[in-house]
């Protein structure tokens, strides 16, 4: 097993889909080598070790530049996420725990409605073409951790990506607030309480928009 150099990952990455006629795929063969070649527990030593130890979910950006990003996903225990975009593809390399993935399709009406549901394992990579719509959820009792990537600049994008209420599905401009608002409102109406505590000890703010949903 070799060592995992964040930088040098995303030299090669940018490097691989600048030269390949399928971005998408060059950068899931270039991930999937990684893995192989670094392991996924040297990869998330190596993601933990570029981020403070009180990063919350939202400040685990590793790399960031106009054709790459690439995400530290630490997803708390039970964790459940919003419907939300991303407007590039994503390459998913799970390194421990889970992810599950409910993928939403249009119906004939224009509704969103959950089409299926694909769950990444240690050591598995997916991949989610641009105009997927999706949210996501820990099933496990532990933190579950992922590298992501995204073909641009997640910071740029933020104003052409959009959420999705939970329950009525009601499209709105993205923001980091609403999404936790959203992914706390999905915990909240499905019960999950485990999951809503575990956002409080990763996002201690959380609380007091936890607090105000309505009973
Ligand atoms: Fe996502």
């Amino acid at each position: 097993m070799t060592t995992f150099a964040i930088e040098d990952f995303a030299a090669g990455c940018k490097r691989v889909m600048d030269q390949a006629s399928n971005q998408k795929e060059a950068a899931r063969a270039y991930l999937a080598e990684a893995v192989a070649r670094c392991g996924p527990l040297e990869i998330m030593r190596a993601l933990q070790a570029a981020v403070p130890p009180d990063a919350n979910i939202g400040e685990l950006i590793v790399h960031a530049s106009p054709e790459l990003t690439m995400l530290y996903a630490r997803v708390p225990a039970r964790f459940q996420s919003g419907i939300h975009d991303h407007t590039v593809s994503a390459v998913i390399a799970q390194l421990e725990g889970q992810e599950v993935n409910h993928i939403f399709e249009r119906d004939a009406a224009g509704s969103l409605e959950e089409a299926r549901a694909i769950t990444v394992r240690s050591g598995e990579i997916l991949t989610l073409d641009k105009d997927v719509i999706h949210c996501i959820e820990n099933p496990g009792d532990a933190p579950a951790h992922a590298l992501h990537l995204y073909q641009g600049d997640f910071g740029a994008l933020s104003e052409r990506r959009s959420l999705w209420s939970w329950g009525a599905h009601q499209q709105k401009p993205f923001s980091f607030p609403e999404l936790l608002q959203e992914s706390a409102t999905a915990m909240h109406q499905s019960g999950n309480r485990s999951g809503l505590n575990a956002l409080v000890k990763a996002i201690p703010a959380s609380k007091a928009l936890i607090d105000a949903l309505p009973e």
